[in-house]
């Protein structure tokens, strides 16, 4: 592509889009992408950049790999897509049958949705409705981590840290959820009693409203790549039945023993 085209290409990505986490009015510096392979990406002018995030931790099996290629062609044939309610295909039941091999035994259903963001919305509805079937409609409130990320939406962004995750601009819109202070107890330390204290405090006292306890396990990502010890989710887990999967604690006791 020739320099002007380049230039062009720019002015125009400037007056009529709105980039994620850039100003509204444009000018944010955007590098045109013609192609990408592995963990490359080549520019519109001949140079090439290695994408060392795999776009927002997207594609981790690389750009434009074959197998996926292959796949999703041979699929686009049949059909690109199809609602879901009331109707189902071979490529969503294999998807979920694996999903269910690969997690632990009380991880026994999927629910399909299409981003982060709405999974962690569709969470808090799910535990939200059990406790409300369970007769317990009062459990409605979530309590997450500070420094946690959890997404963009609204009700992803009431779990996102008070202070960091928007809250300044969106908080009165936003259901009030309550916080733990984040985990302090590094990647390769057993967590004590005293790195639990508060978290075990606040399950205690509002015990009657919480509907679940949402946590980024072993590393907080988005607000800091903040590592902490597998063990601290083994002592989450074993202060009160939070309805989670049962096998988790036996799993994170794996990881912890096997250090
Ligand atoms: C832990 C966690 N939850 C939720 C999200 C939101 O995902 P999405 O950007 O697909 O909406 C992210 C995104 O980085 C994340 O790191």
């Amino acid at each position: 592509m020739s320099n002007a085209l380049w230039e062009q290409l720019q002015r125009a990505d400037s007056a009529a889009i709105w980039h994620p986490y850039a100003p509204a009015t444009g000018g944010a510096d955007v590098y045109p992408v013609v192609s990408a392979s592995g963990v490359r990406l080549q520019l519109a002018d001949g140079r090439e950049l290695i994408d060392g995030m795999a776009s927002w931790w997207c594609a981790i099996h690389g750009y434009n790999h074959p197998v996926l290629n292959q796949a999703v062609a041979a699929q686009l044939k049949l059909m690109s897509h199809v609602m879901f309610g009331g109707l189902t295909h071979p490529p969503a039941v294999q998807l979920a049958q694996l999903l269910v091999e690969l997690t632990p035994p009380a991880l026994d259903r999927v629910f399909f949705s299409d981003s982060g963001s709405v999974a962690v919305e569709v969470a808090m509805k799910m535990a939200i409705q059990y406790w409300y079937s369970a007769g317990q409609p009062r459990k409605q409130k979530l309590l997450a981590l500070r420094h946690g990320y959890h997404g963009d939406t609204f009700g992803a962004m009431s779990v996102c840290d008070p202070v960091t995750g928007m809250h300044h601009l969106f908080g009165a819109a936003l259901a009030q959820q309550l916080f733990a202070p984040a985990p302090t107890c590094a990647f390769d330390a057993a967590c004590e009693d005293s790195d639990i204290h508060e978290l075990t405090a606040l399950l205690a006292q509002h015990s009657e409203e919480l509907a679940a306890f949402i946590v980024e396990p072993v590393v907080q990502g988005a607000g800091g790549m903040r590592f902490y010890s597998p063990h601290y989710l083994v002592r989450l887990r074993a202060v009160r039945p939070i309805q989670c999967a049962a096998d988790l604690r036996r799993d994170c006791h794996r990881l912890w023993s096997h250090r």
